[in-house]
């Protein structure tokens, strides 16, 4: 972890090299993440963000994060560059890693570029932003957003990059090359690679236009369905009708015919009448639907300044329903290399956990079996009990009092069980090598009840750190 505080001392400040400028370089290390970012003062009542490593993790250091705290809640804070980011010229590329451990019902765990000259203190969900990029998730609905401004307006992107959504930290990456084209990059797999921004977004007006002088020629057989010629209306049909006065009807004697008016008699089918409708067949003179030609759209004009920006800083503008979000190693840069160090350390650790998260399943699954072998045992001790006390049937009483005797003698089984659930989830009798992955978490809890314990732990950590170095 020499690698990441050393990393962490420079955070912030450009580094220029070679190979690149790196705008933000943030690890949230410790506390001074506070000195680099504001919260809004736009709403009261914004969500807290605290650091975190989260509940389980192979490296509790490469796992502290910047994360949201509370349920319902908005968050807003953002963190200047010291240098204005211009992306006209080189690739700029724009990196962090978000853990979600509890599910998200409804949240957006998105960072914005904002414009250079960005107000901290206004900065809201209305503010103007350059570029929107991360995970939004609400109910089954989740995309990870890549919404770019041109010309004051916000364009979402019509290709739809699902969330991994599991509990594990995933890695996003948007690079905005110079060309107008993009790449994205999630957990390591490439979803995109230099794909123009026309493609997946509609920023210009069309290439292409129906033509608004074509006419649809007088010929042109727009009918896809004739009548069949060869079926034919039997000759009679028209003579014959549907419905004919009963013949079986008579007026009834009490009829009035001054005041009722003549009597008829009631209609009924005709026996004699067959249905007969026209029938339709493909026409074959069909020429399809007619279309104006397309022609050059007037209106199109391409810009070669598309997605360019001067970037001041970066923010988190979100709504969560769920708290919890861990954000962390936000990197903003036109060097790969520092993204591509990043990425691998994200790689690291994303294979560490997933053998963690199988290790969990695992003991879940043995524990869950082992419930039920437990249950049916009680149960079958109970059903054999039961029989016994029928053969005592003679002395009722007796059988009355074995109920609560049979209930007894399951309970500590039960309550055994009951206990190795509670227990924290990682096995004791696990792997040298998985103790140490998962931490006993200090909740946030534990925190509260004793703060002076853990400021002391956090500042003998650092001090080892420091030691290290
Ligand atoms: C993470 O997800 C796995 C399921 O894949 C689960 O077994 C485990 O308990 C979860 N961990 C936490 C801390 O929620």
């Amino acid at each position: 972890m020499k690698a990441t505080l050393l990393l962490a001392s420079l955070a912030i400040a450009t580094v220029a090299s070679a190979a690149g400028q790196t705008y933000l370089e943030e690890t949230f290390s410790d506390n001074s993440w506070e000195d680099r970012w504001t919260t809004s003062s736009s709403k009261d009542n914004l969500g807290k963000f605290a650091l975190s490593s989260g509940t389980f993790h192979p490296n509790k250091d490469y796992a502290q994060g910047l994360q949201t705290t509370e349920d319902h809640r908005f968050y807003s804070i953002s963190a200047p560059f010291s240098t204005v980011a211009d992306n006209s010229k080189e690739d700029l590329i724009v990196q962090y890693t978000v853990k979600q451990e509890v599910a998200q019902e409804c949240g957006g765990s998105y960072l914005k570029l904002l414009p250079e000259g960005y107000d901290a203190k206004t900065f809201n969900g209305d503010s103007e932003y350059a570029i929107m990029f991360g995970p939004d998730v609400c109910g089954p609905e989740n995309r990870i957003h890549v919404i770019f401004n041109y010309k004051g307006k916000n364009y979402l992107t019509k290709k739809t990059h699902p969330v991994p959504r599991d509990n594990k930290t995933h890695f996003y990456r948007l690079t905005v090359h110079p060309d107008q084209k993009y790449s994205l990059v999630v957990d390591g797999e490439t979803q995109a690679d230099h794909v123009s921004l026309e493609e997946h977004w509609e920023i210009y007006a069309p290439r292409t236009i129906p033509d608004p002088d074509d006419k649809k020629p007088a010929d042109w057989v727009d009918e896809d369905q004739i009548e069949d010629p060869t079926h034919v209306k039997p000759e009679n049909y028209d003579n014959i009708p549907r419905y004919i006065p009963d013949p079986d009807a008579t007026q009834p004697e009490d009829w009035d015919s001054e005041a009722d008016g003549d009597w008829e008699a009631p209609e009924i089918t005709n026996p004699d009448f067959e249905e007969w409708g026209p029938k339709y067949i493909p026409n074959p003179e069909y020429k399809g639907e007619w279309k104006a030609k397309d022609i050059p759209n007037p209106e199109f004009k391409e810009d070669p300044e598309l997605a360019h920006y001067k970037i001041g800083g970066i923010g988190f503008d979100l709504w969560q329903v769920k708290g919890g979000s861990i954000f962390d190693d936000v990197v903003v840069t036109s060097d790969a290399e520092v993204a591509d160090k990043f990425m691998n350390q994200w790689k690291e650790n994303f294979a560490k956990e997933k053998e963690i998260v199988a290790a969990l399943d695992e003991r879940k699954k043995k524990e869950e079996e082992e419930a039920k072998k437990a249950a049916e045992k009680a149960a079958k001790e109970a059903s054999e009990k039961d029989k016994h006390d029928e053969l005592d049937e003679d002395d009722e009483p007796v059988a009355k009092k074995a109920e609560p005797e049979a209930a007894k003698e399951s309970e500590p089984e039960v309550a055994e069980e009951e206990t190795k659930e509670a227990e924290p989830e990682v096995a004791k009798e696990e792997t040298k090598e998985a103790e140490p992955e998962v931490a006993k978490e200090e909740t946030r809890e534990e925190v509260k009840e004793e703060p002076k314990a853990t400021k002391k732990e956090e500042k003998d950590s650092t001090e080892t750190k420091h030691d290290e170095l």
